[in-house]
């Protein structure tokens, strides 16, 4: 299925991209972006045949933030109207495993749009940052918490506060992305690491995307209690099964998803 401003590909078994293509708006998130990317994660996270999704853009922008444009006449209730935390719940609420495969700029929404998704893959030359400050407003896309759950409160408002953008390898530095590549080779990678991914057990796959995401912001106690429940679940499934008998039988296991 394609759109013009959001396209879905399937680059290898298993694998779905999904690509923001708005390329004379630096990427820039409208709300039919935003409502495609949600309805398209939505969409492949139902597929069965898919088990990770790269979420990418092009080679001079991940996402440069919301629509300026957009939204700059607007006032409160308008905002308001738009549902964006909705919309924002729902991508960042995937079941399945999403990477971002960053290029370019990945500022303001754009940034906090990387952040919903649980790897992060950035060429050298990508940039970051959460420039709200600069054109009145604060992040409005999970920037002021999320940014701060991954890179502590320091360097968060350091960047928050002033509006700076950071590069790709201070970024890796901090923690916010899972491995920096050359620029040439971001989706590359994002696709190999998608098969990778695609090809273990698609349930012990969802329950420790899970039990990370349900975890991080609940006390350790019920954090641990919820991956336990998990662990034991998994042993009623036939992937546990067989995976632990290749093991032992000295072969290549044959994953079903049940
Ligand atoms: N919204 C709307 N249009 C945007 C845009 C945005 N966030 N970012 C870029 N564009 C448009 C530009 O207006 C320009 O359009 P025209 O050709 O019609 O003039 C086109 O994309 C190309 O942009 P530039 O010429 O500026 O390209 P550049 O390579 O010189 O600079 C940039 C790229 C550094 C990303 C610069 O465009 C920029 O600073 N963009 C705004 C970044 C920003 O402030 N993002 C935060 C938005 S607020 C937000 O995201 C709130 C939230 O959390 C929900």
């Amino acid at each position: 299925m394609t759109h013009p401003v959001v396209l879905v590909e399937r680059p290898a078994e298993g694998v779905a991209l999904v690509r923001i293509n708005r390329p004379e708006a630096r990427n820039a998130l409208n709300m039919e972006v935003r409502k495609l990317i949600a309805q398209h994660l939505t969409e492949q996270a139902d597929e069965a045949t898919v088990r990770c999704i790269v979420l990418t853009g092009n080679d001079k922008a991940f996402a440069a933030g919301a629509d300026i444009k957009e939204m700059s006449g607007l006032g409160s209730i308008e905002m308001l109207q738009r549902g964006t935390l909705k919309l924002w719940s729902t991508i960042a609420g995937c079941p399945k495993p999403v990477i971002a495969a960053v290029s370019g700029f990945a500022l303001g929404g754009g940034c906090e749009l990387a952040m919903t998704c649980d790897i992060i893959i950035a060429g050298e030359s990508a940039r970051f940052g959460q420039p709200e400050v600069k054109i009145g407003i604060i992040p409005g896309g999970g920037g002021t918490q999320r940014l701060t759950r991954a890179v502590g409160k320091f360097k968060a408002m350091r960047y928050i506060l002033t509006g700076d953008l950071f590069s790709a390898r201070e970024a890796y530095e901090m923690g916010l992305v899972s491995e920096l590549v050359p620029d040439a080779e971001v989706e590359k990678r994002a696709i190999d690491m998608a098969k990778q991914i695609a090809e273990l057990p698609p349930l012990a796959i969802e329950m420790a995307k899970e039990a990370v995401l349900r975890g991080v912001d609940a006390a350790l106690d019920t954090g641990l209690a919820l991956e336990t429940k998990a662990i034991q679940l998994l042993f009623s499934s036939q992937d546990q099964k067989e995976g632990m008998a290749a093991f032992i039988e000295k072969r290549k296991p044959k994953f079903t998803g049940k």
